[in-house]
């Protein structure tokens, strides 16, 4: 039995752990188990790979255990240390910067893979599926690597939010696109040495075309933006995975480009946006923008709005009967979830009816509300999805939204000149009474005002949702 082949048996094995992972990981139940058969399966496919390159072999080119050993201390060192420093909200921008490795790997190895060509292959006319694998593998890993770097600028503040509008853009995006088909003919024509040429200028291209995508998109779009560069990440490594002859990288690549694509799908039905929007850009221009402090102030002051006190909220829990939570992504900012789950505890020791009402988009990631509920050990039975949680809610006392604005935007449903008018919402303010906790009355992510604010059963509890969950917890 050769190394070889016990690797490939190996990598056939952790294909199968990651299927298994992504299956465990659409339900929350199963979650933690995904996870761990997604370790496993990694955790295999480093050990084969390890054995693979050691196997000088099958390499062209000489890998020493040294050289292994380092690479993974330093990696696993500097992903340990971003993974516990990271905050929940950051989540995106990591992911993106995540996403340009996968992307400048898959230029490296291209080049490699390049390099390490015979010389004199293609004019001998063998080598074309190499070259063309080459060519798309730096294409699309290219794209996606200036594409990442300006989602994590923009995610982090670094870069303007705002989407760039260059005249003329889609038709340099296409420009771009002809240009390099183009250099690809070039490409598989060339001999030897002058092909550099063309791969250099048409990676050039593709920085550029990848830069300029995702600059030309609002910062209000970056989610999807960065779950559709997840996608061509995966591409990028499923291209790798060929031009390496590397069975695993293929799998895995095609499960990411796929499932990410699958997910950018998703988001989009549930902010009823249609992909081609998300990607041509335009929509989260302005996002966050509206009334802050102040204002809301003299709104309520105006008589506008109603503000209301702990104590008060206390006092309509503890009349209520049942009482369902909204959480958005006002919760993660002010790291509310375990007040809130204690909060819902206590209503269920009293006897009220307590559940939890999920948007398919609440906070900034697919599944972010779901994961800061579990971690705050609030049981799954009481999380109740949008569809099932609507139709319960004009039989709802209270509804109490905490930090969410644009999942409970009742403008979706009346205002058909809203720029959310379609997304499906929680219908919060069906409800008998809506308390809404945040800290004023600025717009969420998608930059529109929210009617919910100003109807007569709502009430605004003004403030941190963390703090003034905690004093209704007290009050109680
Ligand atoms: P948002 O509409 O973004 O609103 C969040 C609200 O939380 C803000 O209005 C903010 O108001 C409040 N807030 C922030 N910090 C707070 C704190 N410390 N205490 C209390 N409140 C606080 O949230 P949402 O309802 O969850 O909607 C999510 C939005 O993201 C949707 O537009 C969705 O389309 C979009 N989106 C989501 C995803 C995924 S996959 N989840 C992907 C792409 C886009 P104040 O500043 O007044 O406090």
């Amino acid at each position: 039995m050769t190394v070889t082949s016990v690797a490939q048996a190996a990598y056939v094995i952790a294909g199968l752990l990651f299927v298994l992972s992504l299956a465990g990981l659409s339900a929350q139940e199963s979650a933690r188990r995904g996870t761990v058969l997604g370790m496993l399966g990694m955790g295999l496919a480093i050990v084969a790979t390890i054995a693979l390159a050691l196997d000088r072999s099958q390499r062209p080119w000489p890998v020493t255990a040294g050289l292994i050993l380092l690479v993974l201390v330093v990696g696993a060192a500097v992903g340990s240390w971003r993974a516990r420093r990271v905050e929940m909200t950051q989540m995106p921008e990591l992911i993106a910067l995540l996403h340009s490795f996968v992307g400048l790997s898959a230029v490296l190895v291209g080049y490699g893979s390049f390099l390490a060509e015979p010389v004199g292959a293609a004019a001998a006319g063998g080598d074309t599926v190499h070259r063309v694998e080459v060519f798309l593998g730096v294409l699309i890993g290219a794209v996606t690597f200036t594409g990442s770097v300006v989602a994590f600028g923009k995610l982090s503040g670094r870069l303007p939010s705002a989407p760039l509008t260059l005249p003329g853009r889609h038709a340099l995006n296409l420009l771009a696109l002809v240009a390099c088909a183009g250099l690809l003919a070039w490409f598989v024509a060339a001999d030897g040495g002058v092909a550099v040429l063309p791969l250099l200028l048409m990676t050039l291209v593709a920085l550029a075309l990848g830069w300029h995508l995702v600059a030309a998109i609002g910062g209000g779009d970056m989610p999807v933006v960065v779950s559709m560069l997840n996608s061509y990440s995966g591409w990028a490594a499923a291209a790798a995975g060929f031009t390496l002859g590397n069975d695993l990288l293929i799998i895995t690549g095609a499960l990411v480009g796929a499932s990410g694509a699958i997910l950018s799908y998703l988001m989009c039905r549930a902010m009823n946006r249609s992909f081609w929007s998300v990607v041509l850009g335009g929509f989260g221009a302005g996002a966050t923008g509206g009334p802050v402090g102040g204002a809301a102030v003299e709104a309520v002051q105006a008589g506008e709005v109603r503000a209301t006190s702990p104590d008060e909220v206390a006092a309509l829990l503890t009349a209520a009967r049942s009482v369902v939570v909204v959480p958005g992504y006002g919760m993660a900012v002010a790291k509310a979830q375990h007040p809130v789950a204690d909060l819902a505890e206590h209503l269920r020791e009293r006897g009220v009816t307590v559940r939890f009402g999920v948007h398919p988009v609440a906070g900034r990631l697919p599944g972010h509300m779901n994961v800061l509920l579990a971690e705050a050990r609030v049981p799954y039975d009481l999380v109740l999805g949008m569809e099932e949680v609507n139709p319960d809610l004009p039989a709802t006392d209270v509804v109490l939204v905490i930090g969410a604005n644009d999942t409970v935007n009742p403008a979706a449903q009346d205002d058909p000149s809203s720029p959310i008018a379609g997304m499906p919402v929680i219908e919060a303010w069906k409800a008998r009474d809506v308390v809404v906790f945040k800290r004023s009355l600025a717009t969420g992510y998608a930059g529109v005002q929210n009617p919910l604010f100003f109807r007569e059963n709502t009430r605004m509890l003004f403030g941190d949702a963390r703090e003034q969950v905690d004093k209704i917890v007290q009050a109680l």
